[in-house]
């Protein structure tokens, strides 16, 4: 749901409303507690039956079973009941976190999301996937878990770093790309300024290119939400990335992981005949437009390789590597050769140099 007015501000109702005077426990990234924490406390000590407020240092290093492990202790000693809601605010290392303490406190507790950033908005808060990272690997503990809700409000945008612009609105390309066409077309027209203003202007502009990436991602996400079929078109740039951003210590930011991997995945299918050099040369236009990265030191033949491994075992032996075809449709590659990694990257230089 969107709101037209601060969640945080007294008169309004929205959250109030959803929580309907339930026990809750609020856990808030503390970079967002400090920016955002007095509106929080406010609404939460006039408004909620807040029995507690536990902030938390996100950072993808911080996503772990430890990490988990002190909001599931928080919320025990804070007196959390089976029948409370656990409340995330922050961007997606925090929801994911909650989500999964969540899942697991009292085999399974209601869950709301806040999500304030973008990839948190348009990614994560609109799928049921919890977890924590746990033996180098991303999201390797969680469940999965449905939401009682959660509240988009674009205004903590306005806070966001440039990089974390950037990379939410890599998730929403991703989106455009592959699902729906005019969204893409959008971006091509107003992505340098909704990255400009953090999605503060053109207000419209902002609202609508929020609402269709939402849209998009449900329908693609509700037949298939618990995974049945591994096949799926919004794990596009979800290849090489997962790999990319452990094997990067986490320097690389989730959206730009999926930026390389978007690329890298476009140029193999321009060298297989699938799709258009123009498209690929597009999607550079938009990546320069938003500051997204078109090169990366681990981002080598040998090194992409590597990753191919651990993904087609996570998808039970088939690779399923998504590449767009055109605007709006995409295809799996199912084996990718070292020497079409060798040309795609030479692709990717070059069209990167123009
Ligand atoms: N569950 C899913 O389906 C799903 C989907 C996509 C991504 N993810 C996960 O989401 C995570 C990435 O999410 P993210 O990019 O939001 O990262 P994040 O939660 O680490 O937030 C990025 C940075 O922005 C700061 N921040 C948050 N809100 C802010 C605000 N309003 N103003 C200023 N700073 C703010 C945070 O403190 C942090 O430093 C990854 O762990 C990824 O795996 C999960």
């Amino acid at each position: 749901m969107h709101v037209s007015q601060p969640v945080f501000e007294l008169a309004n109702d929205a959250l109030a409303d959803k929580l309907q005077n339930r026990k809750i426990v609020v856990v808030v990234d503390s970079t967002v507690d400090a920016l955002y924490g007095e509106m929080l406390r406010a609404y939460a000590s006039q408004r909620l039956e807040c029995v507690g407020i536990k902030t938390f240092a996100a950072s993808e290093h911080m996503k772990t079973l430890e990490s988990l492990q002190d909001v599931v202790t928080f919320a025990a000693e804070a007196g959390l009941p089976r029948k409370g809601i656990f409340v995330a605010v922050g961007g997606g290392v925090t929801l994911d976190i909650v989500g999964a303490a969540a899942a697991m406190y009292r085999r399974g507790t209601e869950f709301f999301r806040i999500p304030t950033t973008v990839v948190g908005a348009v990614d994560v808060s609109v799928g049921i996937k919890q977890g924590v990272n746990f033996g180098g690997k991303k999201n390797f503990l969680g469940a999965f878990h449905v939401p009682l809700g959660g509240i988009n409000d674009p205004r903590f945008f306005a806070s966001l770093p440039r990089r974390e612009l950037s990379a939410g609105l890599a998730e929403i390309i991703k989106v455009g790309l592959l699902l729906d066409p005019s969204l893409f077309e959008l971006l091509e027209r107003h992505g340098e300024d909704l990255f400009t203003t953090a999605f503060q202007a053109p207000q419209s502009v902002a609202l609508e290119t929020m609402m269709r990436a939402e849209l998009a991602m449900m329908r693609e996400l509700q037949p298939n939400l618990w995974e049945h079929d591994l096949r799926r078109l919004v794990d596009f740039g979800h290849t090489f990335s997962s790999w990319l951003e452990p094997a990067s210590a986490y320097a690389l930011p989730h959206g730009h992981a999926v930026a390389l991997d978007m690329l890298v995945s476009t140029a193999l299918a321009v060298e297989a005949r699938l799709c258009s050099y123009e498209l690929l040369r597009r999607l550079v236009a938009m990546y320069r437009a938003v500051e997204l990265p078109l090169e990366h030191p681990l981002v080598r033949t040998s090194s992409l390789l590597e990753a191919l491994a651990p993904m087609r075992l996570h998808r039970e032996g088939a690779l399923n590597l998504v590449v767009p075809v055109e605007l709006g449709l995409g295809t799996y590659l199912q084996d990718v050769e070292p020497e079409q990694l060798d040309r795609a990257l030479r692709l990717v230089a070059r069209v990167g140099v123009r």
